[in-house]
């Protein structure tokens, strides 16, 4: 089953560009019009929905964090993304116009399903983003719209979260064209990149070899650190989950812009800081800024592993390690970003002798609050 992979991780990671292709399929058409029929959310909802709010855990908690950026920015609604596990414990206000997204690989997790009941019962509209047919969270939401990855058997999340990302902004550009937000260019512009994605992923995974060797040369450290802003911020928390999970090393995720807010305290001489770099087209505040980070940390003597676009020669001085990923908008480089965190993390752990299908202590589905 494992079909000559050494691992269900490695074989999932690989079939991301089916996984994706398989996600977006008979769901836009030439013109860029979202097809999402399926979904079965009433149009009125949609007009009238005047917030959003996503609850899930873990990975998918992260694809939530991701589509924040996406909703607000496309169809202006305001968007709230909360762990699942807190949500119910705080009072959440919620009525008739919120709409909740509920994303969940398994279908199975009793905090995303407590917080969703909770949700219901407050009026609130529940769309589940989900991986498992006829499983328990999209039979209790109001809709559902499916993620087609296919089964992921490594209890790291990976073809699951990219196909998440997929559905949040399908929902997100299809809220817009209900909404009647004008589809600039820039929308347009979206829609086709999403149909390029899929070879875009076949590249980025052909590119992996020294992605591969750097993780094997750092299984003796104890801690890997992990920055990012804007979507690169929850690509930060991803990848840092992702090794802390396989490697079961001491990883975390920061906002960049929090850097002398504290966690620079935290870098010392060779201690290796994986960076995510936003395009240098477009948003270039962003990217400028991200810079001048890896220049701060890099004096201060961390070894900086630097995931920016192709042909980014303003970053790649400072690069200790630079790896490079395709050219895709801002919005949608977390598809393309996420992989070769995936493929450190499981090359890392396999480095330290660990089993990367079944790691120490976790479970596929959490069934317990
Ligand atoms: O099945 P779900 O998507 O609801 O699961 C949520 C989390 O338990 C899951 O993403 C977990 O964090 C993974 N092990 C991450 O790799």
């Amino acid at each position: 089953e494992k079909s000559g992979y050494a691992s269900f991780m490695l074989k999932e990671i690989a079939e991301q560009p089916k996984a994706v292709a398989d996600t977006l399929l008979g769901r836009v058409d030439e013109s860029g019009t979202l097809l999402l029929d399926e979904v079965r959310v009433p149009p009125e909802v949609l007009r009238e929905t005047s917030k959003v709010v996503v609850v899930a855990c873990g990975t998918a908690f992260h694809a939530g964090l991701i589509a924040k950026y996406a909703i607000e920015h496309w169809t202006r609604l305001p968007c709230e993304v909360e762990l699942a596990s807190e949500f119910r414990y705080r009072d959440p206000i919620l009525d008739h116009g919120t709409l909740v997204i509920a994303i969940s690989q398994s279908g199975e997790t009793m905090d995303t399903l407590m917080a969703l009941r909770h949700a219901r019962e407050q009026g609130a509209h529940v769309l589940a983003i989900c991986n498992t047919n006829g499983s328990t969270i999209p039979r209790e939401s109001d809709a559902v719209l499916y993620t087609h990855a296919g089964p992921e058997v490594a209890v790291a999340s990976t073809k699951a979260f990219l196909t998440q990302l997929v559905a949040c902004y399908l929902v997100a550009l299809w809220l817009a064209q209900h909404r009647g937000e004008k589809f600039g260019d820039e929308i347009g512009e979206v829609v086709s990149e999403l149909a390029g994605i899929p070879g875009d992923l076949e590249r980025v995974l052909e590119t992996m070899e020294p992605v591969r060797e750097l993780a094997r040369s750092l299984a003796g450290h104890d801690t890997v650190l992990f920055l990012g802003r804007h979507v690169g911020y929850p690509v930060a928390l991803e990848g840092a989950l992702k090794l802390k999970e396989l490697a079961y090393m001491h990883a975390e995720g920061f906002a960049a812009g929090e850097l002398k807010h504290g966690p620079i305290a935290l870098i010392d001489q060779g201690l290796p800081v994986v960076v995510l770099v936003p395009s240098p087209r477009g948003r270039s505040v962003l990217h400028d800024k991200i810079v001048s980070n890896i220049q701060e940390i890099r004096a201060r003597g961390a070894r900086t592993v630097v995931i920016a676009e192709e042909g980014d020669e303003a970053v790649a001085p400072y690069a200790d390690h630079l790896i490079e990923i395709p050219e895709v908008p801002t919005l949608l480089q977390p598809l393309v970003a996420t992989v070769p965190l995936q493929v450190f993390a499981c090359e890392l752990a396999t480095a330290r002798g660990n089993e990367v299908d079944q790691p120490r202590n976790l479970a596929k589905s959490v069934t317990v609050e």
